[in-house]
């Protein structure tokens, strides 16, 4: 697996990612008929740096990285993680967090800040504390998942000195 800069013509492959993984409405406040466009800008544009996973030709997975807030919130890290979920559970999501906490310390920042991590999604909880990241905060109720209905969602953080 290699991970490598997203550019233009990852469109199509984001987008068919971003469709896969909302569609179970369990892990982003994405509703299904989310558009092509706006799935795509999501991890493109202005302000942000964006990555994908590529294993034997196929875009398996992207991140992004921008800043969570503006100005004098600036020096802190927001990033967003989307694995197909035809190859999750492979190694992928650890990869992509790996290489997107180099990449955040190789910007400069600070520290990294996950505003909303769904409660139940323990996949990603458990990836992200075993990247050194800890519960700072729960949002009680935040989340309208699929199946279970109102859920908790967590703030999770953690510095950059690796
Ligand atoms: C969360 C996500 C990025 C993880 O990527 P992934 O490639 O599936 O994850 P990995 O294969 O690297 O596994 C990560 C860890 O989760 C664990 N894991 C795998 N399947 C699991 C499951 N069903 N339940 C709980 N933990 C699980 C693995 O053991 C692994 O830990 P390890 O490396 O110590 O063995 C990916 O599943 C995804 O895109 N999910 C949908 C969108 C999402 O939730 N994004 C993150 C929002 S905060």
């Amino acid at each position: 697996m290699t991970i490598r800069p997203l550019v233009e013509s990852d469109a199509d492959s984001v987008w068919n990612i971003f469709r896969d993984v909302i569609a179970t409405g369990d892990t982003y406040v994405f509703a299904a008929d989310t558009t092509r466009d706006d799935a795509v800008a999501y991890f493109s544009g202005p302000g942000v740096t964006a990555f994908v996973a590529e294993e034997d030709g196929e875009v398996v997975g992207m991140y992004k990285i921008i800043e969570n807030r503006r100005d004098r919130g600036a020096h802190v890290a927001n990033a967003s993680f989307m694995v197909s979920p035809a190859h999750a559970g492979k190694g992928i999501g650890r990869r992509l967090g790996e290489h997107c906490l180099h990449e955040a310390q190789r910007m400069g920042f600070l520290a990294m800040q996950f505003n909303f991590v769904v409660s139940t999604n323990e996949r990603a909880v458990r990836l992200w504390q075993s990247l050194g990241f800890s519960i700072v905060g729960t949002l009680p109720k935040a989340f309208q998942h699929q199946q279970l209905g109102l859920v908790d969602a967590y703030v999770m953080h953690r510095f950059l000195e690796l």
